[in-house]
């Protein structure tokens, strides 16, 4: 288990290292970043190498016994670089240094430079005693719209094309007389009069991705001789145009950044989820976080036992390392409130106690196995990006915001839940959730049938299955792809300003003697006339254009069963849906191979097991306010059952 952060000695003098090194073997660091923002310290002149300073700090380390997570400092640039290696943006302004994250990928000067500062590190600390792993570039995700990313999307482009009529076709550029007739014609997404391509949108985002990752690749090839692990750590935005999936069979392991802000134990259940997902059984670690929080345009403290809890909710999730931004809070620059493990008050402060408490734990928490997750919900980058055009039929479809609802009722009632790809073989999950997957392949659609046919649950969500890959809708009635499976077809969407009543089953009165009906309470957002096509109504639109109409639907298909949900249900109503049990407020659980992680993060004592904590070897039967264990032999209390509920049961 990693625990450390990032470290940026060059912003202190050196009596301060001493410092650094007895304080991190107090608070049980034992690997430090080094080196992140560290080029224009490393170069300061083009060509003129300044490699004492590191040299004199990675030996402190060693020392010291913290190893080290060494990066290249090519994230950003030195500012005698020519102008260049600097990126333009869409509406044609060359970038000035100043900021970070100022460079081009496409740029060769750029690209020759960043490979030759990650040469020079690689021959001089390849060896070193100290050496743990590479840390390439940092949060890659720059864009850049200038002649060399042009030509570039061209060649990416003809890759993925062959010919230039392919590309045409794909990008529907019959459409505003765009048809391209040569390929010089075609650029990158530039500032335009009105609405751009969506296709060529999403194209240029692939085209980043792959372009990116491929000068993560040949700084990889040059760091690799050394024997240790290469990674890069991700960043998770809606800006960022890097496709986790690709780049995560590229890295020795995964590493992601994460800063929960609204809800803090939601958020990082669902970016340890997505992380592992991601992972796909290689190891990952938590690269990044703050002893603060960015709330509402005020920076605020972690609370009390937060920054533990936590940390412990990425490692219940499978984290392999707990770090953080960064190891002592600098004293001036863009970033001087950002907090650190030291902070500004030092180490006679909450914070630093906390650090070393957390240190101290960490390497008491047993592997108790692989997680076992039992509920899947879809990821699909590129659908993602899709929902980020404009043009949609609502401006308000949120890819994220019902990935997260998914995963927050799922989490809220302590289910173990995973992500999965479209393409992943689905058979081990009892449920598959599907939130607004609006671009899907022939094949991908394929293995959502067969997922169903061989017996599972798939709940489909609004906005699904529409899109070919590249965009184009699939004719003759949404969802497109998923009609079959889900015995429905869609003939208009009706997105929504005011929220519609939901009813029971399907329209018309209910059976004479029947019990009362639950209440689905309202539908937001977006709702769709959907006729029924082998599918059964299970609650209908009470309200609204739609009165009458299925609104939710459930269809037998082989051995299993597909649900479809029309409209944005409230998150109560979307658990009754899946039939989910009642579970305490803030009880974290999550089920490994042999134990459950638990963590309470709410204000009151909730009793869970009785089992044994592996961490403390005491029998546990209820977990006071931040209490955490793993316990095994918990079969009993094992919360968290999935039952689809009316689709099961009606
Ligand atoms: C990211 C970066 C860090 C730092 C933090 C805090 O994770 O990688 O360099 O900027 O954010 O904002």
């Amino acid at each position: 288990m990693y625990y450390g952060g990032d470290y940026n000695p060059e912003q202190w003098p050196e009596e301060v290292w001493q410092e650094d090194v007895a304080l991190m073997r107090r608070a049980g660091v034992n690997l430090v970043t080094v080196g992140v923002f560290s080029w224009a310290r490393l170069e300061p002149r083009e060509g003129e190498y300044d490699f004492g300073w590191l040299d004199r700090v990675l030996d402190l380390l060693h020392d010291g016994g913290v190893q080290v997570c060494l990066a290249t400092p090519t994230t950003q640039p030195p500012p005698w670089i020519g102008e260049e290696a600097r990126n333009v943006s869409a509406d044609g302004v060359r970038l000035t240094h100043g900021s970070r994250d100022t460079y081009c990928v496409s740029s060769p000067a750029y690209r020759a430079k960043s490979l030759e500062i990650a040469a020079r590190l690689a021959g001089r600390y390849g060896r070193h005693p100290a050496l743990a792993m590479w840390h390439v570039h940092n949060e890659y995700g720059s864009w850049c719209h200038c002649e060399h990313t042009a030509a570039a999307f061209r060649v990416w482009l003809r890759g993925a094309y062959g010919g230039l009529e392919a590309l045409n076709d794909a990008w529907t550029t019959s459409f505003w007389s765009q048809h391209y007739s040569a390929w010089e014609q075609v650029t990158t997404p530039r500032a335009t009069q009105y609405l751009p391509n969506p296709s060529q949108a999403l194209d240029f985002r692939r085209f980043l991705s792959d372009e990116l990752l491929g000068h993560f690749r040949e700084q990889k090839e040059i760091l690799a001789p050394s024997g240790v692990p290469v990674t890069t750590n991700f960043h998770f935005g809606d800006w960022v145009p890097v496709d986790q999936r690709e780049w995560a069979e590229a890295v020795d392991l995964v590493a992601i950044d994460h800063y929960p802000a609204q809800d803090p134990p939601e958020e990082t259940a669902f970016a340890a989820d997505l992380a592992r997902c991601w992972a796909a059984g290689k190891p990952w670690v938590l690269m990044e976080q703050a002893v603060v929080a960015y709330t509402g345009g005020r920076i605020v403290p972690r609370r009390p036992g937060e920054v533990a809890r936590l940390s412990l909710s990425h490692v219940a999730r499978g984290a392999r390392g707990v770090m953080f931004f960064q190891w002592r809070a600098s004293r001036g620059g863009a970033e001087l409130w950002h907090g650190g493990m030291v902070p500004h008050a030092g180490p006679d402060s909450r914070i630093f106690r906390e650090v070393c408490e957390l240190g101290a734990l960490l390497p008491s928490v047993p592997d108790a196995g692989d997680v076992r997750a039992e509920a899947a919900i879809l990821w699909d980058t590129a659908s993602w990006w899709a929902l980020q055009s404009r043009g949609l039929p609502s401006s308000e479809v949120d890819y994220l915001d019902a990935l997260r609802q998914a995963h927050r009722v799922l989490y809220r009632h302590g289910v173990t839940a995973g992500f999965a790809y479209p393409s992943a073989d689905l058979s081990a999950y009892r449920l598959v959730l599907v939130p607004s997957l609006c671009l899907i392949s022939d094949a991908d659609a394929a293995n959502l049938r067969r997922y169903v046919e061989g017996g599972g649950t798939l709940v489909v969500s609004f906005f699904s299955g529409v899109s070919d890959e590249h965009g184009r809708v699939r004719l003759g009635g949404y969802p497109g792809a998923l009609r079959e499976v889900l015995g429905v077809r869609v003939e208009e969407f009706h997105p929504l300003a005011e929220p519609v009543e939901l009813s029971d089953g399907a329209a018309g009165p209910p059976p004479s003697g029947a019990g009362s009906p639950p209440d689905w309470g309202t539908g937001t957002l977006w709702s769709e006339h959907v006729h029924l096509a082998g599918a059964q109504a299970l609650v209908s639109y009470a309200s609204g254009p739609l009165a009458g109409l299925p609104a939710v639907t459930r269809h037998a298909y082989g051995s299993g069963t597909a649900l479809y949900v029309s409209t944005r249900l409230a998150d109560a109503a979307f658990a009754r849906l899946l039939g989910l049990a009642p579970h305490p407020a803030g009880l974290e659980l999550v089920r490994h191979d042999r134990a459950v992680f638990a963590i309470n993060h709410g204000d009151r004592e909730q009793p869970v097991g009785p089992g044994r904590d592996l961490v403390t070897g005491t029998v546990v039967e209820s977990l006071p306010p931040g209490g955490f264990a793993v316990l095994a032999g918990l079969e009993a209390a094992d919360a968290g059952d999935v039952r689809v509920g009316i689709g099961a049961e009606r």
